[in-house]
């Protein structure tokens, strides 16, 4: 089994980049972690890093028939990029996105992923930890050890809101 792992914009800078926010763990030490993760769990995992949106959707293209699946910090590009998003859809490998902040918890704008959507799942919020859970899930997911509720479960009858009656 193969997994190829992307990262984004600036992650190169991990260690001194707002290490409040990000930690101060290098992209260097996440990957080494990684592979040492890979070995564990028997799978072959190849790292990348771009801070250019056209070579990340070059890099999810070329990734279709060589891997099995891919986990992606997409970084900015998370909150902008219809191309990797699109990518992602064209290519449909089973994908996990994570990120080391939790997004939800920032800016506005970083509440909304366009990626998010095409990927089968997201870890987001755990430092360098995101990318070690990214990839025990995915490669779950790849062995079939998933069981994946509905997408869009219908919330229970009683929190469901009430519809206004029509005028008759
Ligand atoms: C990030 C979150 C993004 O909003 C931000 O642009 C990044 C890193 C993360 O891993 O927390 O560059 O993806």
């Amino acid at each position: 089994m193969r997994v190829l792992v992307l990262h984004g914009p600036n992650l190169n800078l991990l260690g001194t980049r707002e290490p409040g926010v990000y930690g101060k763990t290098t992209l260097g030490a996440i990957d080494r972690m990684l592979g040492a993760l890979a070995r564990e769990l028997e799978v072959t995992l190849e790292a990348r890093q771009s801070n250019v949106e056209g070579e990340l959707v070059t890099l999810v293209q070329q990734a279709s028939g060589r891997v099995d699946g891919i986990v992606i910090n997409p970084a900015a590009y998370t909150h902008t990029s219809v191309a990797i998003r699109d990518a992602i859809a064209a290519v449909g490998l089973p994908t996990v996105e994570v990120h080391l902040s939790n997004v939800h918890a920032r800016e506005d704008f970083r509440q909304r992923s366009l990626t998010a959507g095409v990927c089968i799942g997201v870890v987001t919020g755990f430092g360098a930890e995101s990318y070690a859970l990214g990839l025990r899930a995915l490669v779950a997911h790849l062995r079939g050890a998933v069981q994946k509720p509905a997408a869009r479960a219908k919330p229970p009858a009683s929190s469901r809101a009430r519809r206004p009656r029509r005028p008759s």
